[in-house]
């Protein structure tokens, strides 16, 4: 009963001062409300963009910690499978993780992740060319360290460090 009361005199008040129930409940003016909507936008994209740049950071620094304690040695094949400007695929440190081994014609013998440092498409080695090429974006990237020479890409390839053991090939690691 008190309640109904003191509605019917708010809403005898609110009539009193000109204003309607709405605006006396919610007395905010037009140029208030658009100042709080843009001041809470602009601290949700500070904020989205503070965690954003933490999210970034840290999958950078753990693909770095793991690559760096990845001491895994693991068989390629046998050296005769890698002639004078060849190539051959394997899977390094883990099955998921592709990467290819390349003599070239100089004769020097280099290992890259396949994975292509703009979009990660898989790169492909081109004989003709002497390059590995993203058929992705049309990226490349030059054989003798990797670093890109084309296209989108502006980071080399990461290099996997190879040993030779009789005439065998293992990948010992990633090369800092
Ligand atoms: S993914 Fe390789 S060039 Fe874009």
């Amino acid at each position: 009963m008190q309640q109904i009361e003191s509605a019917a005199t708010s809403k005898q008040s609110a009539a009193a001062n000109g204003m309607s129930r709405h605006q006396q409940d919610f007395p905010i003016e037009w140029e208030g409300d658009h100042y709080v909507t843009r001041r809470e936008m602009v601290k949700f994209l500070t904020l989205g963009s503070l965690l954003l740049a933490i999210a970034n950071w840290a999958m950078a620094f753990s693909r770095r910690l793991v690559r760096r304690e990845s001491k895994v040695v693991k068989l390629i094949g046998p050296i005769e499978e890698l002639e004078e400007h060849s190539h051959l695929l394997f899977r390094y440190p883990t099955p998921e993780s592709p990467c290819i081994a390349i003599r070239t014609p100089e004769g020097q013998l280099v290992a890259y992740s396949q994975v292509c440092t703009h979009l990660s498409c898989a790169v492909v080695y081109d004989k003709s060319e002497n390059q590995l090429l993203c058929p992705c974006h049309r990226g490349a990237f030059e054989v003798k360290e990797g670093t890109p020479v084309a296209g989108p890409p502006t980071r080399a390839l990461p290099r996997v460090t190879l040993e030779q053991r009789g005439d065998q090939i293992f990948a010992t690691g990633w090369e800092a």
